[in-house]
């Protein structure tokens, strides 16, 4: 079976890629989906986070990197995909992800969103709580792929 784990992935983190490991392992197919809206506020373009990913998952045989914009279920539809995952990293998470697979399956009866939890080693961890220690040169090496983490200090150099 084919899935979708959809996010911004501003920048990917060590929490996403043991996601994308361990979906990697059960299903046939995986494809990351990064959201290209422009409204969101994000650090790194569209084509940066894309890179960033695809250097991360190159391993993976069964893994593949894409973008998406507009909603996530015409893109589910376009690739002929019903199955998405969202990584679950605490309570607080599951009201938003709640709302979100509900107002999913509403646009979309088809659409299944699965939960992975996260591994308890990560559950702190998202891509805002990086930006904000890297942004003020705190060391995030052991959160992120090597990869990211020399892209944020460059990103980051000159910053705060
Ligand atoms: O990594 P994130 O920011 O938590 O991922 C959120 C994402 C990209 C999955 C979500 O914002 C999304 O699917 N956006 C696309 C627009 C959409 O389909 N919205 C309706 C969902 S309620």
């Amino acid at each position: 079976m084919p899935v979708i784990y959809p996010g911004s992935f501003d920048p990917v983190t060590n929490g996403h890629l043991d996601i994308i490991k361990r979906c990697s392992n059960k299903f046939d197919k995986v494809i990351v989906a990064v959201l290209n809206n422009t409204s969101k506020n994000v650090l790194f373009t569209i084509e940066e986070r894309i890179k960033m990913l695809e250097m991360t998952v190159k391993e993976y045989d069964n893994v593949e990197v894409d973008t998406f914009s507009g909603l996530l279920i015409d893109y589910a539809k376009e690739k002929n995909v019903t199955t998405m995952v969202r990584g679950l990293r605490a309570v607080s998470d599951f009201e938003y992800e709640m709302q979100m697979a509900l107002a999913n399956r509403k646009l979309f009866s088809d659409i299944e969103t699965l939960f992975m939890v996260s591994n308890s080693e990560y559950a702190y961890l998202s891509s805002s709580i990086v930006k904000e220690i890297a942004s003020f040169n705190g060391d995030v090496s052991c959160l992120v792929p090597k990869v990211v983490n020399e892209a944020l200090k460059q990103k980051l150099k000159g910053g705060k």
